[in-house]
């Protein structure tokens, strides 16, 4: 054994083009960290660590050594050990392009199209674009759809990412839908296209022509030193000895199964996307691992008479390819079984996952939701196994899949190769899956299902049903089976086979995972679309004897067919800038966000891309495991014993100063005596490297005793009547006598769930203590530096003129990145205080989401008094806010959501209620639209059920009871609703609304399972923030004397482009290009005592301040300027300079005056309000509940822009996380409190899928709004709540279902309108089949919190 022989093997590889050599190879390095850490490459970044968002995707390039091909692909540098890179050459976003060399094409249109806002995101949608166009130079959209699922995006919506990739597509590539044979090009709708209309335009926001052409010659070529080494490979087996584990990689199969007798329980670790996932999230450790990457068996392809042999090693990208050639070639009798593994592989994982995950990883690890497993099983697949005894072939079965010991591997033996036979005539075998988004999804439920006829008939002769998801194996309803072999296909076989499969595969009702009864339905749906699906190509088999063939309804063709919507088109119609503006005023132009192309090439610095500082620490929190319990006793003994472990802060640790005040409430940092919530601090680990800091956190013991009452939903804060002061009460009109004289009352409830924030970039701070005065600097990801500094000042008992506060940008915030930031960074200065060292705290993602709170889920319960003609006349309305253990924002959330209930309608009389519940989860927090997302959903819900009720169309109650003209708000405040009628009637016209309504009802007539729905839902949102010091601003403004100008103000840059606005604003008002300004970031010591910035205003505060310092400069220099009218800002500043001029000014804005009295429920309290409409169209398989977003036209008022293309970004990016709000995003809670969905496997925000296929955004010709900045709208929040409109257009297509099938009356659907709502709303003869669970019978795996 040549291993045991040899010492440490050297690690070589490339990235990008340079070698790199490592002597002490650690197994446990992955890329990400390598390439951050070690080579200083921080463009690839960390988002998840777990393969699921794309953040850190690079392009592995690697040389067959039979072939001499090259392989280039996508991968997650996350989940890649660097020992697995042997031989390879990596590429990273710094390789391809950068500011100071070359930009690459890919990068360049990325920002150019306005794909980038926070640019967390950026550089991995740039590396997998790459990665796509290094293999397929003028890709489809489908493929490039199918490269980009695999990564996320939480700011931009996907449109743009998806305008730049199109680009690239052949110019003749249109968008591929031949819907009623017209190509999407040729439609009507796409007459807007490219075209001006009065003061708008419909231009694209970027030049095409301008941008770099793709040249594939100018890439890197690949190595030759590691071609050479692919070709004369050295046959000795390498060893990497890490500090806990050895890496054992042998060149040939004897080699591979002699180190397999010897370690039989190390794992073989292929893509590493199974073993690495489970050492990192469940702990599960390995002190060997062997790597067979290089044994040429384990990736062999062979085609046999009887089927294909493809070596387990093999990647799932690549068993796609085989399987497609030989789905071309063959006949179709034949590749029954490659068909359906094909459908499910285009959309297993995502790509990056597909590249590196092998056939036998998938096979071997036997998830219980593997999408391959159930298929193999049913197509009588073969596992070849070899061991030093021998080779031995298994069936891959039922036992084999319940790990049944006798049809086991043994643990010395490998899995070479997977036989997968070929079909035969009279055999079919089918695919299914539904998975919460359709695209890098687990399955929720899948299935694998093959039948063989006897020949020529209809008589099954035998049939193999497996399903996955629905246990903790994929299972076989096996006795079923059995039982229908002899029956005839007909709809009597299928009724018995979904009662004989309902009671083989029972399912528990609290089976792990919930959603039991949709799983149940799902069971019946697939079989009951196989029944359909083999039907059809039956009845086409045996055409010449029809009596074989039962008759199939035309409307239940569309079971199978496909969503009726494939292609992405855009329109997007915004404001000219006026013909009579200079050219070189940029205030209106489309211009890209000023960091695009450093985001586009990674050269954007965030925190953690900082690199690391002398004798820095990292600091690591342990969290409480208990919802509510009182602290017994802490042991940090353990964890003290580690080495490098520095220090254990307790509560104790920070004795009196362990506490600050959270607006009404004094909170405690880190908890002593009692936890209220699992997530809660406890203590923080400080050691010299992240990794010796996050074991150590594991070894902190903490015992509790767990205490009564456990609050943990809205219900049972009510029950106890547990809630944060002070309760808000608004009462307009005379509600009870308006009541007396109504038509019709209803009354209802509904609730909304939460919502994570999910910013890309998790929460992120470096404290650098300075010694000298105490003075401290703190880089930090937050929207609210002054808290920061405030609390930390507090906490180190210091003056706050000590702690400076330093924001570059930050990855995404949208609201949750306040608070809870500040007391992070309270507790890593505490610890850089103690240590006298700089602190990083970097949080992983699922603490980051364990930890830090969401959006209030909400219940809503109303009872509304209306007209027969649909006039609303009272509604009593209370609602709810699940705030969580902290008062936070939670009681500011709920006022918003009183004040802002109204939406768009004029109530008369209205009385409203809110309450935070105070509760023992995770405390809440802001969250764009900050209540009024929920407070305006359940309004809508109320609309939609007075129009059911009422029999009227819903637009028509909607436009009925809707502000018109002047009018007063329910806290009688004067508001001015032009601009929302405008917006309601042109959204109405753009999107063809009645059109498209007749053609959906069309629709609805002709399909019995497929339904589409429409709704059209205004919007209007008052835009303020209640407090005249809340929205103060300052600015400072410096001319340098070689006429440079350097800006500063106090709004954060969060990806909504502030920067790129301010120094729009700095060039109109000092009559300067753009590329002369500067801004280096928001600092507390440039600008004080700063506001946090959010609430939509950030651009419209700060920019006045900025106006105001300009205008001083401008009013300073005037002198200057008229007598040398021709000169340069370096003539002028010089000048100046000379004359004793100040060359700097500070600006200043007070803010809007806002008042409200609770008393009397009247105010003043907004300064303006954005209006909009936004009309969407959806199809749901009624089914399955899963559902395609095919169409949403979106007009807004936003006054006069500042930045059309930032201005797009904002409402597009709002609107997609609206979608993800109300159809997507679920966070499933145990009964015990503990949160479950804690990073992308389990939380799905919306992907590049979830983009409605026509996407048109109109904005409303410019009007006047007074005192804002030109006359500009904040639209940073109140686009996310017209996503609403698909929650509403999929309850329109439920209740198309609904009707059909006999269900009359107002129903009530919750949010989010997930697949599995949207499948169990549209009840039908399988719904009714399945058993269900009496509440209260059993304990649920989750609760609705
Ligand atoms: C983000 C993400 C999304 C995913 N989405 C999906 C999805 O939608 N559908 C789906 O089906 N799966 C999904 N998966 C699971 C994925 O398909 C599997 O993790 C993958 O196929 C395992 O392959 P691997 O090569 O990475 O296995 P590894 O992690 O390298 O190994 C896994 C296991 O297999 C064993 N093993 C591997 N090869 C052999 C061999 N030749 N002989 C003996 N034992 C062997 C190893 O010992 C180990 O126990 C997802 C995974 C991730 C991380
Ligand atoms: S960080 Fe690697 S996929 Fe998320
Ligand atoms: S720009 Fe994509 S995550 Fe922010």
């Amino acid at each position: 054994m040549s291993f045991a022989l040899n010492g440490p093997s050297e690690l070589l590889f490339y990235v990008n083009g340079r070698k790199v050599t490592e002597k002490n190879a650690d197994p446990e390095t992955m890329l990400l960290s390598y390439l951050r850490k070690k080579l200083h490459l921080t463009g690839t970044k960390y988002g998840c660590g777990g393969g699921g968002c794309g953040a850190c995707t690079v392009m592995i390039s690697r040389c067959d050594p039979g072939t001499k091909k090259i392989r280039h692909y996508s991968a997650n540098a996350c989940l890649l050990s660097i020992c697995s890179l042997y031989g390879a050459a990596v590429t990273t976003v710094e390789g391809i392009g950068s500011t100071k060399t070359r930009l690459h094409p890919v990068q360049e249109r990325i920002a150019k199209c306005h794909g980038t806002q926070c640019g967390f995101c950026s550089p991995g949608m740039v590396m997998s674009l790459y990665s796509l166009l290094r293999n397929i130079s003028e890709p489809s959209m489908d493929q490039l759809m199918e490269a980009l699922g695999g990564n996320l995006c939480r700011c931009t919506g996907y449109r743009p990412i998806v305008d730049a990739c199109k680009t690239f597509c052949k110019a003749t590539d249109c968008c591929q839908s031949k819907e009623n044979g017209i190509c999407c090009l040729d439609q009507e709708e796409n007459e807007l296209l490219d075209s001006e209309q009065g003061n708008r335009t419909c231009q694209k926001p970027f030049q095409e022509e301008e941008f770099l052409p793709l040249d594939p010659t100018q890439e890197f070529i690949f190595p030759p030193e590691l071609m050479m080494m692919a070709e004369k490979q050295p046959k000795i087996t390498r060893v990497f000895y890490g500090e806990r584990i050895t890496w054992i990689s042998p060149v040939t199969l004897r080699d591979l199964l002699e180190v397999k007798a010897k370690y039989p329980d190390a794992p073989i670790v292929m893509g590493n996307t199974t073993v690495g996932p489970n050492m990192k999230f469940k702990g599960i450790f390995h002190s060997v691992i062997i790597s067979p990457d290089r044994i040429a068996e384990l990736n062999a392809v062979n085609y046999t008479d009887n089927g294909l042999t493809i070596g387990a090693g093999c990647s799932l990208a690549q068993l796609k390819d085989v399987l497609t050639d030989m789905i071309l070639e063959l006949p179709g009798e034949k590749t029954q079984t490659y068909r359906a593994l094909l459908k499910h592989l285009k959309t297993l994982a995502g790509s990056q996952i597909r590249n590196v995950a092998s056939l036998g990883g998938s096979v071997i690890s036997r998830h219980s939701t593997s999408d391959l497993n159930p298929l193999l099983a049913v197509g009588n697949c073969t596992l070849n196994l070899a061991s030093k005894d021998g080779k031995r072939q298994i069936p891959l079965n039922n036992q084999f899949l319940m790990r049944v010991r006798s049809s086991d591997l043994r643990p010395e033996e490998i899995l070479i190769s997977v036989n997968i036979p070929y079909s035969r005539k009279w055999e079919f075998v089918s695919a299914f899956r539904q998975a919460p988004r359709q695209q890098n999804a687990l399955a929720i439920v899948n299935s694998g299902m093959r039948v063989l006829f006897e020949e020529d008939t209809n008589i099954i002769r035998d049939i193999c049903i497996f399903y996955g998801g629905i246990s903790s194996t994929t299972v076989c309803a096996k006795k079923s089976c059995q039982k229908l072999i002899g029956r005839a296909w007909n709809e009597e076989m299928l009724g018995d086979a979904c009662r004989l499969v309902l009671e083989e595969l029972f399912l528990p009702a609290s089976a792990l995972g919930g959603k039991v009864e949709y799983k149940r339905s799902l069971i019946v749906s697939f079989l009951f679309k196989f029944y359909i699906e083999v039907l059809q190509v039956l009845k086409m088999m045996v055409s010449l004897n029809p009596a074989l063939g039962p008759y199939l309804p035309s409307e239940y063709g569309s079971v199978l067919e496909d969503f009726h919507s494939k292609h992405y088109e855009t329109v997007l119609r915004y404001q000219k800038v006026d013909t009579k503006q200079f050219p070189q005023d940029p205030i209106g132009r489309p211009i890209m966000h000023l960091s695009g192309i450093r985001h586009a090439t990674g050269e954007a610095i965030y925190c953690d891309d900082m690199p690391a500082l002398e004798q820095e620490l990292f600091l690591a929190f342990v969290t409480s495991s208990r919802a509510h319990a009182k602290i017994v006793s802490i042991d940090t003994s353990e964890a003290l014993k580690l080495p490098g472990v520095i220090d254990v802060l307790t509560g104790k640790d920070l004795q009196d100063v362990n506490s600050f005040r959270d607006f009404l409430e004094t909170e405690e940092i880190l908890a002593t005596n009692e936890v209220f919530s699992v997530g809660q601090l406890v203590c923080a680990v400080v050691a010299d490297s992240d990794v010796q800091a996050k074991r150590a956190a594991h070894l902190v013991k903490i015992e509790y005793n767990d205490l009564k009452p456990l609050i943990l939903t809205i219900e049972d804060a009510i029950q106890h009547n547990s809630f944060y002061e002070p309760e808000r009460k608004i009462e307009y009109g005379n509600v009870d006598e308006a009541f007396k004289t109504v038509d019709q009352i209803l009354e209802g409830e509904i609730h909304i769930g939460g919502q994570e924030h999910f910013y890309m970039e998790t929460q992120s701070m470096l404290v650098v203590p300075h010694g000298e005065d105490k003075d401290m600097d703190i880089y930090v990801s937050t929207q609210n530096p002054r808290l920061a500094q405030d609390i930390v000042a507090s906490i180190l008992r210091v003056p706050s003129n000590k702690i400076m506060c330093h924001v570059k940008r930050v990855g995404g915030a949208f609201g949750g990145k306040s608070i809870k930031t500040s007391i992070l960074a309270a507790i890593t200065a505490f610890a850089a205080s103690k240590t006298g060292r700089p602190v990083r705290c970097i949080l992983e993602r699922g603490e980051d989401i364990l930890i830090t709170g969401g959006r209030h889920p909400y219940l809503g319960k109303y009872k509304v008094g209306f007209m027969n003609d649909g006039r609303i006349m009272a509604l009593d309305v209370v609602h709810y806010a699940n705030g969580g253990f902290m008062l936070d924002e939670s009681v500011f959330v709920v006022e918003m959501g009183i004040l802002k209930l109204d939406n768009a309608y004029k109530i008369p009389n209205l009385r409203c209620r809110g309450l935070a519940c105070k509760t023992n989860l995770p405390s809440n927090t802001a969250f764009r639209g900050f209540g009024y997302p929920q407070a305006a959903l359940i309004t809508e819900s109320c609309m939609t059920k007075v129009a059911a009720q009422s029999g009227l169309p819903p637009e028509k109650v909607r436009m009925i009871n809707m502000y018109k003209e002047m009018d007063e708000t329910h806290y009688k405040q004067e508001i001015d609703a032009k601009n929302l009628i405008k917006c309601w009637n042109e959204c109405m016209e753009i999107s063809s609304y009645y059109r498209r309504k007749a053609m959906v009802e069309d629709f609805n007539k002709k399909n019995y399972w497929k339904k589409k729905g429409i709704a059209l839902i205004p919007m209007k949102f008052p835009i303020g923030l209640c407090s005249l010091a809340a929205g103060q601003a300052a600015a400072l403004v410096h001319i340098y004397l070689d006429g440079s100008v350097l800006v500063t103000h106090c709004g954060i840059e969060m990806g909504q482009g502030v920067h790129t606005k301010m120094i729009q604003v700095v060039s109109r008002e000092l009559g300067m290009p753009m590329d002369n300004i500067h801004l280096r970031g928001t600092s507390t010591e440039t600008i004080p005592n700063g506001n946090v910035s959010g609430g939509s205003v950030v651009a419209d505060l700060n920019g006045l301040a900025l106006k105001d310092a300009c205008q001083i400069l401008r009013k300073r220099l005037e002198p200057i300027i008229s007598k040398n009218p021709y000169g340069t800002w370096k003539e002028w500043a010089q000048e100046a300079f000379n004359q004793s001029i100040s060359l700097s000014a500070t600006g200043y804005f007070r803010g809007y005056e806002s008042n409200m009295d609770w008393e009397k429920g009247e105010g003043h309290l907004f300064h303006y309000c954005v209006y909009g409409t936004a009309c969407s169209e959806v199809e749901i398989d009624c089914l399955t509940g899963d559902h395609k977003n095919i169409r949403t036209d979106i007009v807004m008022d936003i006054g006069h822009s500042i930045n059309p293309a930032l201005d797009i970004g904002q409402v597009e990016g709002a609107f997609i996380q609206g979608v993800g709000l109300y159809t997507l995003e679920e966070l499933k809670y145990s009964p015990e409190g503990i949160l479950y969905t804690r990073g992308p496997e389990q939380y799905k925000i919306p992907s590049f899928c979830d983009v409605p296929s026509e996407l048109n955004i109109s904005f409303l010709p410019p009007s006047k709004v007074a005192h804002t900045l030109y006359s500009s709208k904040g639209l940073g929040e109140s686009g996310l709540f017209l996503g609403s409109s698909v929650f509403f257009a999929l309850h329109d297509a439920i209740l198309a279902a609904r009707q059909e099938r006999g269900f009359s009356g107002v129903f009530t659907l919750n949010s989010p309108l997930t697949p599995e709502k949207i499948r169990m709303a549209c009840e039908d003869k399988f719904t009714k089949m399945i058993p269900k669970d009496e509440p209260g019978s059993y304990v649920p795996w989750d609760i609705r919190v």
